[in-house]
């Protein structure tokens, strides 16, 4: 298994190119199965997550082919790729793929809207939390759907066809809210979704179901209305750019020193963690070409944070900021409200010397003057990806194990990094 070694001690110079957006681009992949015509989706990013999610399509009957490079391209442009469901001849989404990713479990939204049947084994948990479904299938049901669950797997018939309902969300769920609009895009009738999912990735979604012929307004509010059609026909999209590797890389210069520009990387994508940022003592600039992170000697300042719904301190950077706050002169406290258990990086940073102590749903960091280098292994993505940000700032040697976790979420890391002047390297076990 692959592994990445840092020695860390260099400051973050030059430009690092924010990729299209995983979040956005799982779902709007999964939306191809709503029409029979092409979604042709641009600036996806070339992620292990997005080559499974093909496989998955294609199981369903979707074939998808890539563009090859074209004059003018950015060297690392993420790439073109054309999607066309135009006939479903499965309507089952198996366990041995959707237990390897949960948004996989998203497709039955589309399946059930188009084929009136689907059959997709529940996702399981995770490291990060025990991730239920039961509000993705209290959509189903509201909108009509009859679910049964039979040995580990969801059967949803709705013969007549989706009818609009009024849907109101006990606690904010992307997925749910993605599952919504994919479904009810294609039910008779209005839907009305309240408390619905802020987030940028929910109103990417929207905007390219718009492109294929739905009647949504409100998206990236909290209420959303949906006007069924009988047919969604082929768009063009492009994806938006990654707020959460935008974020993470923004942390990266904040923590290691140096001065960065995030291309591509937006202000509104990121207001209260960029706002947090620029607290802990980091320059942080909107400029024409994205957005430029320094910090140059100075302290890192303790600053208090709680993960919230957009436009709130997003889950997937808590992580990553609590690297950060690991170096602060003082004491900081994290408190996480999204998902139970997504502490997993603490006694992984523990070992690069990080002082850290849990308090029920929150983390208390001591920040320290130095970390120092050492092998770890990391459970999920976000908290793969801080153990990297806190070894560029720690001295002497960390090896990362278990980098498969971040070839899910985070195209090129070593390449963005090492033109960037940090010592990173990929270490590829032979066999
Ligand atoms: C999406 O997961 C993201 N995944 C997650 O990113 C992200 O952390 C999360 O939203 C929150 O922003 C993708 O977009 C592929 P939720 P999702 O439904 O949709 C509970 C990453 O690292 N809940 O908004 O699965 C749930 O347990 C990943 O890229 C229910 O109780 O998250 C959680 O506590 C990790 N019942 C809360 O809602 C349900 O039926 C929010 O989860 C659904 C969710």
């Amino acid at each position: 298994m692959d592994r990445i070694r840092i020695i860390g001690g260099n400051p973050l110079n030059g430009i690092i190119p924010v990729s299209g957006a995983k979040n956005a681009a799982l779902p709007l992949m999964i939306a191809s199965l709503l029409t029979s015509d092409t979604l042709t989706l641009e600036n996806v990013p070339r992620l292990a997550d997005v080559n499974l999610l093909m496989r998955i399509l294609g199981n369903h009957g979707c074939d998808y082919r890539m563009d090859g490079k074209r004059v003018g391209d950015a060297p690392y442009a993420g790439q073109t790729i054309h999607l066309e469901a135009s006939t479903i001849v499965d309507t089952t989404a198996p366990y041995d793929l959707v237990s390897r990713m949960r948004a996989s479990f998203w497709v039955v939204a589309p399946l059930i809207a188009r084929m009136g049947v689907a059959k997709v084994s529940l996702p399981g948990g995770c490291a990060i939390g025990t991730r239920p479904v039961d509000l993705l299938l209290m959509v189903l049901e509201k909108l009509g759907a009859q679910i049964e669950i039979d040995s580990g797997y969801v059967h949803a018939k709705a013969p007549h066809g989706l009818r609009g309902a009024e849907i109101d969300f006990p606690k904010v769920t992307v997925g749910g809210t993605h599952t919504a609009l994919m479904a009810a895009s294609l039910a008779h009738g209005v839907t009305l979704i309240r408390n619905a999912a802020c987030e940028p990735e929910v109103r990417d979604l929207a905007d390219c179901l718009v492109k294929m012929g739905a009647k949504i307004k409100g998206a990236g509010t909290s209420t959303i209305e949906i006007e069924g059609v009988t047919r969604l026909h082929g768009a063009r999209h492009a994806v938006l750019p990654d707020r959460i590797e935008a974020g993470t890389y923004a942390m990266a210069a904040a923590m290691a020193g140096g001065d960065v520009l995030l291309e591509g990387a937006q202000e509104s994508l990121l207001p209260v963690a960029l706002d947090i940022l620029r607290q802990t003592g980091a320059t942080v600039e909107t400029t024409a070409r994205g957005l430029r992170v320094a910090r140059h000697g100075g302290v890192i300042m303790p600053v208090d944070v709680t993960t919230e719904p957009f436009p709130g301190f997003p889950t997937d950077l808590q992580a990553q900021f609590m690297a950060l706050m690991t170096r602060a002169q003082g004491t900081s406290r994290i408190t996480e409200t999204i998902f139970e258990n997504r502490f997993m990086h603490v006694q992984e940073l523990a070992r690069l010397g990080a002082r850290i102590r849990l308090d029920g749903d929150a983390a208390i960091v001591e920040g320290r003057p130095v970390l120092k280098g050492a092998p770890v292994m990391a459970t999920d993505l976000r908290a793969s990806v801080s153990l990297v940000i806190a070894a560029l700032a720690a001295e002497g040697e960390t090896l990362v194990h278990r980098v498969y976790h971040l070839d899910r979420g985070f195209e090129r890391l070593e390449q963005k990094l090492q033109a960037c002047g940090a010592q990173v390297e990929r270490i590829s076990d032979p066999g």
